[in-house]
């Protein structure tokens, strides 16, 4: 509303809000979170009377890296490509098949059930859907409130202050803690959803998908208020979503996921200025405002053929290769390494290249010990150390000059 001359009340139409400046990590943080190797495979059961495993879905197979002390961490890819999973590994919802999640240098991947609560307080969750995530029969301040109850974050008398307080940070009325979350908008509840998750002063905040069911009106002004939260408490952030401009915006560092794997892994230029992986450019290539300088200046989209395989029985060696414009054949028989080849960039490709001058030949077969179609190569000497560790080396491996080296 605002008023005219003469004190009349008009309604008006909402200021467009403006963005603030992308985010970027805070220099030389120490990591906050480091996971290497991580994996989730759910058993599959066969139908009938006794339920045999008959199966496994890998739905995430393998992922390493790393989010510093206050800094963001986007996980893109598809639908059904793992970025939950991985998510609700990391606060623990599901215990891992295999792999470390350290969390200050404590591995907390198999520590038992009983003794997460502590990890509770320090590691949030943030969901999608703010109609579902919030119990309807509760009103705020006891959805906020009982964490921090359970807790003993402050003295019972301090409760209603701290809830009152909570929601004054999020951008809501701190009166109306007595009101069910069904008397708040989408954008409303997700700001309670954020309040919620914000109780028992975490260091780090997994928000999967935090604007994707709100109005795109309204996505600009929760994605402000997670900043300002992020500078405000130095906040950490695994941030999840399929809005690879929004995540440009709020990640100064991005994993692209694709059948449960890390396909490429970088800063915010390596990834949307100079895209490495044919999955990569085909994802930018989607996106109207960011896809020019991530396929040099290619307007067309990038159509790739046919749908994801199943994660139950994933294709072999490179599983993008069945919807992959260059593969191949060495892309059938080996898998290729996460290769660091950028200060902050990491690519798996045997053919990692700018979008139309992918190499010939593939740049790993050497350090794989093989020949161009994979075969093994009884003269090559393959690289000892190939293993996907969390974070980056100082030395890489250059593409252009195809040797090893440090800047
Ligand atoms: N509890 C479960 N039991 C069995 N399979 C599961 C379970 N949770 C996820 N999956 C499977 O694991 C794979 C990865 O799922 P996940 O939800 O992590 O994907 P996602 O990247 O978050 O997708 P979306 O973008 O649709 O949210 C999918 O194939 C999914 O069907
Ligand atoms: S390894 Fe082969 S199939 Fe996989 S992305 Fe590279 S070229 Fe395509
Ligand atoms: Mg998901």
């Amino acid at each position: 509303m605002s008023t005219t001359e003469n004190g009349d009340q008009v309604a008006t139409r909402p200021e467009p809000v403006a963005a603030h400046a992308a985010s970027e990590n805070p220099e030389d943080a120490r990591t906050l979170l480091s996971v290497e190797n991580l994996k989730m495979y759910f058993p599959v059961k066969s139908s009938g009377l006794i339920h045999r495993k008959v199966g496994d879905v890998q739905a995430v197979d393998g992922v390493s890296f790393e989010v510093k002390a206050g800094g963001s961490l986007g996980l893109v890819g598809e639908s059904g490509c793992g970025k939950s999973t991985t998510g609700r590994l990391i606060t623990r919802l599901y215990e891992p098949t295999a792999g470390h999640i350290r969390f200050e240098g404590e591995d907390i991947a198999s520590v038992p059930e009983r003794k997460l609560k502590p990890l509770r307080r320090e590691i949030q969750m943030i969901f999608q859907d703010p109609y579902t995530s919030l119990n309807p029969r509760h009103t705020v301040g006891s959805i906020i409130g009982t964490p921090l109850r359970i807790h003993n974050v402050v003295p019972e008398k301090q409760v209603l202050p701290r809830v009152k307080e909570l929601l004054e940070i999020v951008g809501l009325n701190p009166e109306h803690y007595n009101r069910f979350p069904n008397e708040f908008s989408g954008g409303q509840r997700q700001r309670i959803g954020i309040a919620r998750a914000l109780t028992l002063n975490p260091k780090l905040l997994v928000a999967d998908e935090p604007v994707s069911a709100l109005d795109v009106s309204i996505q600009a002004q929760v994605i402000n208020l997670l900043q300002d939260i992020q500078r405000e408490f130095g906040v950490a952030f695994l941030f999840i979503a399929h809005d690879l401009a929004i995540v440009r915006h709020f990640c100064p560092e991005v994993a692209v996921m694709y059948l449960g794997k890390i396909v490429e892994i970088g800063d915010r230029d390596s990834i949307y200025n100079q895209p490495r992986h044919p999955y990569t450019q085909a994802l930018l290539s989607a996106v109207p405002d960011v896809k020019q300088a991530a396929v040099g200046g290619r307007r067309e989209r990038i159509q790739l053929e046919g749908d994801v395989p199943s994660p139950i029985n994933p294709p072999s060696g490179c599983r993008f290769r069945t919807r992959c414009p260059i593969a191949q054949d060495i892309c059938a028989r080996l898998e290729p390494p996460l290769l660091q080849i950028g200060k902050k960039h990491k690519v798996a490709c045997h053919f990692p290249g700018a979008l139309g001058q992918h190499p010939n030949e593939p740049l790993t077969a050497g350090m794989l010990g093989v020949d161009h179609q994979g075969n093994p190569d009884p003269g090559a000497s393959p690289s000892p150390d190939l293993t996907d560790k969390p974070g980056y080396d100082d030395t890489w491996f250059d593409l252009d000059t195809r040797t090893f080296g440090r800047a």
